[in-house]
């Protein structure tokens, strides 16, 4: 292994009954692989970010739920399913924006559903024991299929992406929506990805996002270790950055888009968007149709998770840099405005404005 990208970022270690990922709260300074277990561990590393971007967490929520169920001891399939549902909904509960926790666990439990009917109209008695453990055979597919899709379904957002591309862009990204926060080329890193696997010439700029600096540990880290021409700026310098001319196009990732387009991204995204359109700087949302939610109806209805205020007094710091007792204002996403958004690129294709009618005909056409 010589590359953070040679590491996989969420894995099932089935012999072990765990969950494998890569700390990456201590990145880039370390490359640690830890093991989860129990369902207090993989919150709290859903919490504390050792995981972390929409379609990892979602990865890790669907294998997660699996391998908490493949030893339960319910006698019935009504007890079955009201611990599934209870797991589900303790790990649901680990972080309330992106939509990719609830969607890999709902589509677990509607795969368990489903198996179940099947089950029962096929020929032959059947006993409990035999049921359940067809189950957990079908909830190990499932989940590795989550995975597996993610990595089609990226590498099919950065083949439209890179079509926005052109030789000798300069590119600014925020947050990291790079190969750490999915299972490989990211969304919004993915057509950097492909534009360099083309041998296209590209500058990226990483906005080192406070307060937990994904920017500056996670993407420049990954885009560096590619050999993609990496720079890192201070997330209050891209203003003058998009004035001198040097940023051609914006790609972002995100952890929920509504269904009129309002996307919720890292905290901070909505200021680069409102900069980038008085600079008419194309600014694109990459997002797989799984972090789009059509039950979402805008923006305003999102959840915004808020985070600890030590995160932005004294974490990074060698020594507290705030007042103690000064109040701190730590939401960790805002909601970019649909009409700041030139194009979203998802795995079908990219949408443009109207979003609400873009959004209905994608899911219409690829149910
Ligand atoms: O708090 P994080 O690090 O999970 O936030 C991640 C982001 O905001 C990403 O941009 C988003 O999840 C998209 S990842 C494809």
């Amino acid at each position: 292994m010589n590359s953070i990208l040679d590491y996989e970022t969420v894995s099932l270690i089935d012999e072990d009954d765990a969950l494998e990922i890569i700390d990456q709260t201590l990145l880039p300074g370390r490359i640690e692989i830890i093991r989860l277990h129990t369902a207090k561990e993989i919150w709290d590393a859903i919490y504390l970010l050792q995981v972390r971007g929409a379609p990892a967490i979602g990865v890790s929520a669907g294998m997660g739920l699996y391998l908490l169920m493949k030893h339960s001891q319910a006698g019935s399939y009504e007890d079955f399913m009201k611990e599934l549902e209870e797991k589900s909904e303790f790990l649901n509960s680990s972080r309330p924006t992106a939509v990719n926790l609830s969607w890999a666990l709902k589509r677990m439990k509607a795969h368990v559903e489903k198996v179940y009917e099947e089950l029962l109209n096929s020929n032959g008695e059947k006993s409990f024991e035999q049921i359940r453990s067809a189950i957990i055979g079908e909830m190990r597919d499932e989940c590795q299929r989550i995975k597996e899709e993610d990595i089609d379904v990226c590498r099919r957002i950065g083949e439209y992406g890179v079509t926005l591309i052109k030789n000798g862009d300069g590119l600014l990204t925020h947050c990291n929506a790079g190969q750490l926060c999915a299972c490989k080329y990211g969304t919004a890193t993915a057509p950097m990805y492909l534009a360099h696997e083309k041998g296209m010439n590209i500058r990226v700029y990483c906005d080192e996002t406070r307060p937990l600096l994904q920017g500056a540990r996670l993407t420049a880290f990954e885009l560096h270790s590619a050999g993609i021409d990496t720079t890192l700026l201070c997330d209050n310098m891209s203003a003058s950055l998009m004035k001198s001319g040097a940023i051609n196009a914006i790609f972002v990732g995100c952890d929920r888009v509504a269904a009129n387009g309002d996307a919720a991204n890292k905290i901070g995204t909505s200021m680069v968007a409102t900069v980038a359109k008085r600079y008419n700087v194309p600014f694109y949302v990459c997002a797989p149709t799984s972090t789009i939610d059509i039950n979402t109806p805008t923006g305003n209805d999102i959840t915004i998770e808020q985070r600890k205020p030590e995160e932005v007094t004294e974490m990074w710091y060698k020594e507290r840099m705030a007042p103690e007792g000064v109040k701190v204002y730590n939401p960790a996403f805002d909601v970019t405005d649909n009409e700041l958004i030139s194009g979203i690129v998802t795995e079908y294709g990219i949408l443009r404005a109207p979003y609400d009618k873009a959004i209905k005909e994608l899911f219409v056409n690829n149910k």
